[in-house]
């Protein structure tokens, strides 16, 4: 399934994407610095990994640093470009040991070699792991994604290639930074607000959408638990009407 062509029977959950927000309220209602609260969020990375083995999600995409994310203030980024680093050194052969594959969709050209070089050793290491993919976006953006993937198109085509082939929505699909990973089936934001913040905005075409009012560091299994079943209480029509879905007829 691609989000271009998407099976209106597919409704096992195998994939969830998550806005991880709230660090910076949770670290402010403690009167702590903003840093502390994305400390405490990696804390909440760690048990949703948990979570998303236990209930057999097969993959599972972090939104950790946005393309926008860089106009924060100086301290902030660079404590946040600290943890990714020390996440990297710390948690990556505890996810390997655990049958994690980790992979690395944004712009990675603008962080620091040594932390690109560490970005690709665990891609490396993980590559043939197969209990949980784990996609961390870094310095990622929805708009960055389109214009990438069809510039890629535009350099993969061949000449006899048509315009009408190059841009066809299954063509850019290819091309996505997220592929060969699908969709998301669910797409969780926490800390309130309900808005999609220039994430996966191809991707998340018909993906089933779940806001929580928990401030992400206070987000854990029993909230992804219950974000799971009320994914199973929906209806996924992929533009089809209701019984049509139910009767498994599409004509
Ligand atoms: C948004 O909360 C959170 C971030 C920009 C950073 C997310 C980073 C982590 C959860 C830590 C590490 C993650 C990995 C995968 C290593 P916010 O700061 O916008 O919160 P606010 O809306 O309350 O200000």
């Amino acid at each position: 399934m691609s989000a271009a062509n998407p099976e209106p029977s597919a409704s096992l959950l195998k994939h969830v994407a998550i806005i991880m927000d709230g660090n910076g309220r949770w670290a402010m209602q403690r009167r702590r610095p903003r840093a502390f609260g994305h400390q405490a969020g990696l804390k909440a990375v760690r048990k949703v990994i948990e979570a998303a083995v236990d209930n057999r999600v097969e993959f599972l995409t972090l939104f950790a640093f946005s393309s926008e994310n860089w106009g924060r203030p100086q301290d902030e980024v660079s404590r946040l470009m600290q943890l990714f680093m020390t996440s990297l050194d710390k948690e990556v052969k505890r996810l390997h040991e655990n049958g994690v594959k980790l992979r690395f969709i944004g712009d990675a050209s603008r962080f620091p070699e040594s932390m690109q070089a560490k970005m690709q050793k665990a891609e490396q290491l993980t590559s043939g792991n197969e209990r949980l993919c784990v996609t961390v976006a870094l310095n990622y953006g929805g708009y960055w994604d389109i214009c990438q993937a069809a510039r890629r198109a535009c350099e993969d085509a061949s000449p006899e290639m048509s315009l009408d082939a190059i841009f066809s929505p299954e063509n850019i699909d290819r091309h996505l930074a997220l592929r060969p990973v699908p969709p998301p089936d669910l797409l969780i934001r926490s800390g309130g607000d309900q808005r999609i913040s220039n994430f996966l905005l191809w991707d998340i075409a018909y993906s089933e959408l779940y806001f929580t009012q928990t401030l992400w560091p206070d987000f854990g299994k029993e909230e992804f638990s219950r974000a799971v079943k009320d994914y199973y209480k929906r209806q996924r029509r992929f533009g089809l009407t209701g019984q049509q879905v139910v009767s498994g007829v599409s004509s």
